[in-house]
């Protein structure tokens, strides 16, 4: 899979402006993480990825991989973020290899669509797990390595559902608000030993599992759906790695404790797009 760089980075960042730094993802296989990781390598960071599915998780590492040369990318595969164990293994692995951990993006969710009424329990419990304890176990699990390196950063990559609340999503919005939650406290925490803490909410992103589930996933439907945007059109990739190269970068670093919307305002018109 090749591809452009155009398609996941502006033409306004300067070259190696991460150099010397190792990136650190959870859910770094799927569609957004492997963009944000993409454009950071790019830019000269290592990066370590961490998925469920070992096959997959270890070809997009490689592949990420060749858009610098170089560049160093770990995919370790068969890590479930709901076992602390296993994040521990890999950060302390990511670290051992790469060198540190500077960044992390806590990025593995879960996510179906369905009434409260076809939720079970446990399908409930599913998605607080991956979501919430899976980030409190990437923040326990990398913390230590992270308050070795001179410019401790995370991202929780998050969303705009509970911002009001959306049928159908009542499992994530419930996630979403905790994770959100859980941004802050290491903020205040941590933010006196450096660390910065932000939260990135992508909204409606194209040609992701996410939009498409969300019955946007034809021509037609995302066409509508771009009309009711502020905006004007839905997401893309790009957006949000930008979003997440200017947060790592130094320019970003007095930036703590937020949660920051990409997409295009429609949070505020949520509901009635
Ligand atoms: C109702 C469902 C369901 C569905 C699963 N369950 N899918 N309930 N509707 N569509 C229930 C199961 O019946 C079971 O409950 C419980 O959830 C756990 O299911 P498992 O399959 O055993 O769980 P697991 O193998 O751990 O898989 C977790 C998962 C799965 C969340 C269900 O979808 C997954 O692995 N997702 C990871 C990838 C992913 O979702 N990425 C999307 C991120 S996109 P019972 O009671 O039967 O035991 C994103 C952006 C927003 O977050 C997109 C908006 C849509």
């Amino acid at each position: 899979m090749s591809v452009p760089e155009s398609k996941y980075l502006s033409p306004v960042w300067r070259d190696g402006i991460f150099n010397g730094r190792v990136v650190f993802v959870t859910g770094g296989a799927g569609t957004i993480c492997s963009m944000q990781t993409r454009a950071l390598v790019r830019l000269g960071a290592n990066a370590c990825i961490i998925g469920r599915n070992v096959e997959k998780t270890e070809a997009v590492a490689k592949d990420i991989a060749t858009v610098r040369a170089g560049a160093k990318v770990i995919g370790i595969g068969g890590c479930d973020v709901r076992k602390v164990e296993n994040l521990q293994a890999a950060a302390d692995r990511c670290a051992k290899e790469l060198g540190g951990i500077d960044y992390v993006i806590a990025g593995a969710a879960g996510n179906f669509i369905a009434p409260i009424e076809g939720l079970s329990s446990n399908a409930f419990k599913t998605v607080m797990d991956i979501d919430v304890l899976g980030t409190f176990n990437t923040i326990k699990a990398t913390m230590p390595h992270l308050l070795r390196s001179s410019s401790p950063r995370i991202i929780y990559v998050s969303a705009t559902f509970h911002y009001t609340g959306m049928p159908l999503q009542a499992h994530v919005s419930a996630a979403k608000s905790a994770v959100d939650s859980l941004m802050a406290s290491v903020a205040l925490e941590y933010g006196p030993r450096g660390v910065t803490s932000n939260v990135i909410a992508p909204g409606g992103i194209a040609d992701t599992e996410g939009l498409a589930r969300l019955g946007s996933g034809a021509d037609a439907e995302q066409a509508s759906y771009a009309k009711g945007i502020p905006s004007g059109r839905v997401g893309t990739v790009r957006d949000v790695a930008d979003a997440t190269v200017f947060l790592f970068s130094d320019a970003g670093s007095y930036i703590n404790g937020q949660q920051l919307p990409v997409d295009g305002a429609a949070w505020r018109r949520q509901g009635a797009i």
